[in-house]
């Protein structure tokens, strides 16, 4: 088994809010994010594909579609979005760093046609990242 990474950015922002708890328990858990008028990220993805190497093409699988799949099912939906307005998933889920990896592995998984996903790692910032492996 071989790994194969894309590396991707894009810019988005997001407030996170629970409108199950009161708005004082919203400011006390979320602080600053829980400001309505939202706040901006610039967002590292990398996405990493499992697979074997294809003898014929000594690839896992052609990385400029995996860039094709990432600008067609994330960037188009996410980049430059208000998340909780413009990205129907988080409508009623928080867009934190976690739930934003968790729908990107959603939206991606069932796309691959060679190899299959292994890992969903995303940086906030350059000092904070996620990974996500499906389960
Ligand atoms: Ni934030």
């Amino acid at each position: 088994m071989i790994y194969v990474t894309r590396r991707v950015e894009f810019s988005a922002s997001h407030y996170y809010h629970n409108p199950n708890l009161s708005p004082e328990e919203n400011r006390s858990i979320f602080g600053k994010c829980n400001n309505p008028h939202g706040h901006g990220h610039n967002y590292t993805l990398e996405v990493t594909v499992a697979g074997e190497v294809d003898p014929v093409t000594g690839m896992v699988m052609d990385l400029k579609d995996l860039k094709k799949l990432l600008e067609q099912e994330v960037l188009q939906l996410m980049d430059h979005r208000f998340l909780n307005k413009e990205v129907p998933a988080f409508a009623s889920t928080i867009p934190t760093t976690e739930n934003i990896a968790v729908e990107i592995w959603r939206l991606l998984a069932p796309k691959l046609v060679f190899g299959k996903l292994h890992r969903i790692r995303l940086y906030e910032t350059p000092d904070l990242f996620v990974d996500y492996y499906g389960d």
